[in-house]
């Protein structure tokens, strides 16, 4: 059973088309889940070094872990950059990745959704992440797989969705990942 959802958005800037995203996906939650937002933005890059020492350790890596942790599953929505994940998001993987003893996503029903403007949908980022979260024992969802090209087409910045396939789409991703997640859970 699924009582928590976190959504991680791989996107840091303000007027995020993946944020928009993540906002009209929690409306597709049943109101018994609690959809929380997992910030990435505060966490510095990554450096072993300052990680294994308590007194050097940001706060922001503790925080994110422990959020990560919390969750019975996630959905990690973003763009592509450069025909991959943004930094920014590669960056909390490696944070959510440390100590190997106790990999936060470790056994996380995932669902991974990528947008572009152009027509491939994320496609190399979506494939690159999953590659990820293979390696931390993340259970990514196979099927539906969601690639979102043109996204300033059917989504607005507000979270609006402009055409009703894509609304129609996005309901049954969300009801096939909820039952997937349970099906993982229980
Ligand atoms: C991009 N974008 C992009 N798009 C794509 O289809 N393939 C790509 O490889 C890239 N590369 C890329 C690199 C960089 C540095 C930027 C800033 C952008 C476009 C990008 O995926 C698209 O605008 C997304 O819709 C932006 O998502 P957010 O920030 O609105 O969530």
């Amino acid at each position: 059973m699924i009582n928590r959802l976190g959504i991680i958005v791989g996107s840091i800037r303000e007027q995020s088309y993946s944020k928009a995203l993540a906002k009209a996906l929690s409306g597709f939650v049943p109101e018994a889940i609690e959809v929380s937002m997992i910030r990435i933005d505060d966490l510095p890059l990554f450096n072993p070094d300052i990680d294994q020492n308590a007194a050097l350790r940001p706060d922001s890596y503790e925080r994110f872990r422990s959020e990560v942790k919390l969750q019975d599953a996630l959905v990690i929505i973003s763009p592509e950059y450069n025909r991959t994940i943004p930094a920014a998001l590669k960056n909390a993987i490696e944070v959510g990745s440390r100590p190997m003893t106790d990999i936060a996503f470790n056994g996380k029903p995932t669902l991974v959704v990528t947008q572009s403007a152009g027509s491939m949908g994320g496609f190399g980022a979506n494939h690159h992440l999953r590659q990820a979260l293979v390696f931390l024992n993340a259970i990514a969802m196979p099927q539906p797989e969601v690639y979102l090209a043109e996204i300033h087409k059917i989504i607005d910045k507000n979270g609006n969705i402009l055409k009703t396939d894509t609304t129609t789409f996005l309901q049954i991703v969300m009801t096939n990942f909820l039952a997937f997640a349970s099906h993982i859970a229980d």
